[in-house]
């Protein structure tokens, strides 16, 4: 199963459920449809109502992050998985690095995936080096250390995706080379597996991606899906990706 994810960030208000529609008429006669999955992560406004829109249609709807508690707390602006989940969410991202940015530490993120599991959601757990630790040839110990400090064998890998974001890459329109991409994703791979005791969870790959780098992206066969920022905000720019993949 290859997965089409999009990240709206702080975009969107009611009546963007167009580009949606958009999608979700796209994929409801693609004929590769079965092959993949489509999760869209909403603002916080919009999750609940694009989850009972959706609700029998086949785009998922998840939130762009948790809180680091279970179900109620005294924590204004919070918002816990438990809540996430009572408006329809199906996944959460967790990690992101604008929210790494803003003090989300280790500790605080195996927080997040621990509750979110516990209530259900599926977690698409990011990483990323920045551009210095890339300049320093660092990227690959950085990702290793991202993993292990959080994901733990006791989680079930079937409720965990990891997408790798170069926080270098994220808006800026530059990606990896096939070769940087290939190496990073077998070792990220290398390291899951240690982690999860023989099979990896699915290996997404996110930072500027759009309908024409897909066609190298795609020849990279350890990559097992795409979180996609700003292409994901037009329903011809998303369709697109997803056309040229399986061209
Ligand atoms: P862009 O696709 O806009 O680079 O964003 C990637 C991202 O951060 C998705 O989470």
């Amino acid at each position: 199963m290859k997965y089409f994810i999009g990240n709206w960030k702080m975009f969107g208000v009611p009546k963007s459920v167009n580009i949606l529609n958009r999608i979700n008429s796209f994929y409801a006669k693609d004929k590769n449809r079965n092959k993949y999955r489509v999760i869209i992560t909403p603002p916080f406004t919009l999750i609940e109502s694009f989850a009972k829109y959706f609700q029998r249609k086949k785009i998922l709807i998840g939130s762009q992050n948790c809180y680091q508690k279970d179900f109620f707390s005294s924590d204004t602006s919070a918002i816990s998985p438990y809540m996430l989940k009572s408006v329809g969410a199906k996944y959460t991202l967790i990690g992101h690095s604008d929210n790494r940015a803003e003090g989300d530490n280790d500790s605080i993120l195996k927080d997040k995936v621990k509750f979110a599991i516990k209530n259900n959601l599926k977690v698409v757990f990011c990483i990323g080096e920045n551009k210095l630790e890339k300049k320093n040839k660092r990227t690959l110990s950085v990702l290793k250390k991202q993993l292990i400090k959080v994901l733990e064998s006791k989680f079930d890998k079937k409720n965990i995706i990891v997408a790798y974001e170069p926080i270098w890459s994220i808006g800026s329109g530059k990606i990896p080379t096939k070769q940087e991409l290939q190496k990073t994703t077998t070792h990220i791979k290398k390291v899951l597996k240690n982690i999860f005791k023989k099979k990896s969870p699915a290996v997404l790959y996110g930072g500027s991606v759009d309908g024409n780098n897909i066609d190298m992206l795609k020849q990279i066969s350890e990559i097992d899906g795409f979180l996609v920022g700003g292409a994901s905000k037009s329903s011809k720019k998303f369709i697109d990706i997803i056309k040229n993949y399986y061209r």
